[in-house]
Order: C-alpha cells, then structure tokens, then sequence
C-alpha cells in the first residue's frame, strides 16, 4: 500500500510548477516517498494503475523521462503506450497534434505524458482532451516532474526544502528544468540565484517570480547549500556565440571550485551531462553528487505525480 495526498491534490493535469502552492508540491513529494522503495522495481509496488493506459507522447529526444515514465506506470501495473512521431500519421499525413492526441484517447486513455519543442503544446493538449495531461518538458519553459525529482534528490540529502540557498548555474536561458526549479523552491520559501555568464542570464522575462542573477559563480558558492548545474544545450545555440573555454574556466565546476561551498553542499545536475563541459568528470562521478539519485527519484515523483492526476481526474 502507499498513501497518496489526495487530499492536497485535485489538479487532473501536471504542467508546471508556476502557480503551484507548497502544499500541492509537498503533496506529489510526499506521495513521491511512499512509492520511493518501489522506484528500481526490485520491491513489487503497489498496483495502483492496474488496468490504466498512458501514452507517452514523447516528442523531442529523452532518455531518462520518456524511460522513467515507462516504467513509473509499469511497475504500478499500467499499460504504456510509446508513441512514435516518424512512423505516425502526424509524419506525412499532416494529422494535427491536437487531433492525434484525441484520437488516441478515443481508443481510451488514462493520461497523456507529452514532451514538446513548442512552448505552451503540453496546456494546448490538455485543453483538447478530457484525461490528464503531465507535462515531459516544453522548450525552455518547464520540465515539472524533472524538478519534482531534483527536489525530492535535495529532500533526502538535506532534510528539509525552506530557507535554503541554492545556485541554479549555466545555461538558465535556454532552461526549463532551470525555470520549474525557481518556482518550485521559491514556493517552499527558499532562495534561488541563476549563476552564468550574461549570454546565460539573457531572455528570462518570462518568468513570473523574482529571479536573483549573479555572474560570478566563485562569489556565491560559500552562501549555497546546494548547487544545481545545468547542461549547455548547445542544440538550441543558434546564433550563440559561447566561448567555450572562457565558460569552462568561469563556470565548469571542479572540485577546487566546489570547496568554496558549504561543505556539505550537494551537486544537483538533471542530465544529460556534458562530460567535461559544465561539471569536472570529478564532480559528476563525486561523493556530493546526487545526480544519479535524482534519477531514480525521477521514478518515484512520475509514480506519484500520474496517481495524483489520475485519482483527481475520477474524483472531479
Ligand atoms: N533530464 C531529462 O529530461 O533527461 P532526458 O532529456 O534524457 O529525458
């Protein structure tokens, strides 16, 4: 058995942490801990989705959440369908998104998890459909469940999510696990200070809370109690000129680097990481390195985060 919060918990889709309250995030948490010793699958879980379908509708590249997903509804006893964009009707028949996903439901649907390049495609769904929609990453705007899983990471590593200072640093601009962040720990009343180059901290007018910049990363280690790396996302640096040389020796951070933190501070990064680029191979591969905990916990929050919708969906 697992408790879920059902009782902080009435939103029949997962689009964003903008908006959320502490307590909703708390909620997806915490029903997060109760699936958590059913995350590697060696433990049977709960069937808490026996006889549910999920599409996965995954359409941008992903290893960890189209995979985390999966298995999420899986070991909970769901069924999974992996939708395939190239051999799809949508690929030369110029079926619509929107048509596609409520044909799909059609044929009957539990939830739709969608990943998108487009900004805004995963609420556009949602509002075509009946069943729940969670949100797999939208261009730079959120990637929910991807900071439900680092704060879950951060939960178990320090104990607690209020009054912490945490530096998100590296390419903010192009970043949705960046922006779910700030409004995720915001929410639970911590600090958050975007750390890069100005290149980095460009572009951010679409957020809607306080946003703290710093370019100097060195000057805002020792206040941090954790440090978020993001990934260079060198796919969308079209017309970006990067010094990348320049960026690694400001920003990539080494272990000489991280001694400058409290001590200690964990090192958070969503994946896929740049060998080399943003993190020193010592860092990745680290004792504070939660970064292969988050993706397990990524596990965890999917489980939780599909039950929540699901059970509010049938309760509305
Ligand atoms: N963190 C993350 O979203 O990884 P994938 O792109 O591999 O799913």
């Amino acid at each position: 058995m697992a408790n879920l919060a059902t009782d902080r918990w009435s939103r029949r889709d997962l689009l964003g942490l903008e908006g959320l309250t502490a307590d909703e995030i708390l909620a997806v948490l915490d029903t997060a801990d109760e699936y958590f010793p059913f995350a590697t699958g060696v433990e049977p879980a709960p069937q808490t989705l026996q006889g549910r379908t999920v599409l996965n509708l995954i359409l941008e590249d992903s290893t960890r959440t189209r995979t985390s997903f999966t298995l999420a509804a899986e070991r909970l006893g769901g069924r999974v369908i992996q939708f395939h964009a190239d051999t799809s009707s949508m690929a030369h028949k110029r079926e619509t998104l929107l048509d596609t996903a409520r044909n799909l439901e059609a044929m009957g649907l539990d939830a739709i998890v969608i990943r998108h390049a487009e900004r805004g495609t995963p609420h556009r769904v949602a509002e075509a459909v009946a069943c729940p929609v969670v949100s797999a990453g939208d261009d730079a705007h959120e990637h929910p469940t991807q900071a439900l899983s680092d704060l879950l990471a951060l939960r178990h590593h320090v104990g607690r999510l209020d009054g912490l200072t945490v530096a998100i640093s590296g390419d903010v601009r192009h970043s949705r696990v960046a922006r779910s962040n700030l409004y995720g720990l915001t929410a639970l009343g911590s600090r958050v200070v975007f750390v890069g180059p100005d290149l980095f901290l460009q572009g951010l007018d679409d957020i809607t809370v306080e946003a703290e910049t710093a370019t100097d990363f060195d000057a805002v280690l020792p206040e941090c109690d954790a440090i978020m790396m993001l990934r260079v996302q060198f796919e969308r640096h079209e017309g970006v000129d990067l010094d990348l040389a320049d960026y690694r020796r400001r920003y990539q951070l080494t272990a000489e680097r991280l001694a400058r933190a409290k001590a200690d501070a964990p090192v958070l990064h969503p994946g896929p990481v740049n060998r080399g680029t943003e993190l020193a191979d010592e860092v990745t591969d680290g004792p504070r390195s939660l970064i292969l905990h988050q993706v397990t916990c990524g596990v965890a929050v999917r489980m939780a985060a599909l039950a929540l919708c699901i059970a509010a969906a049938e309760r509305a």
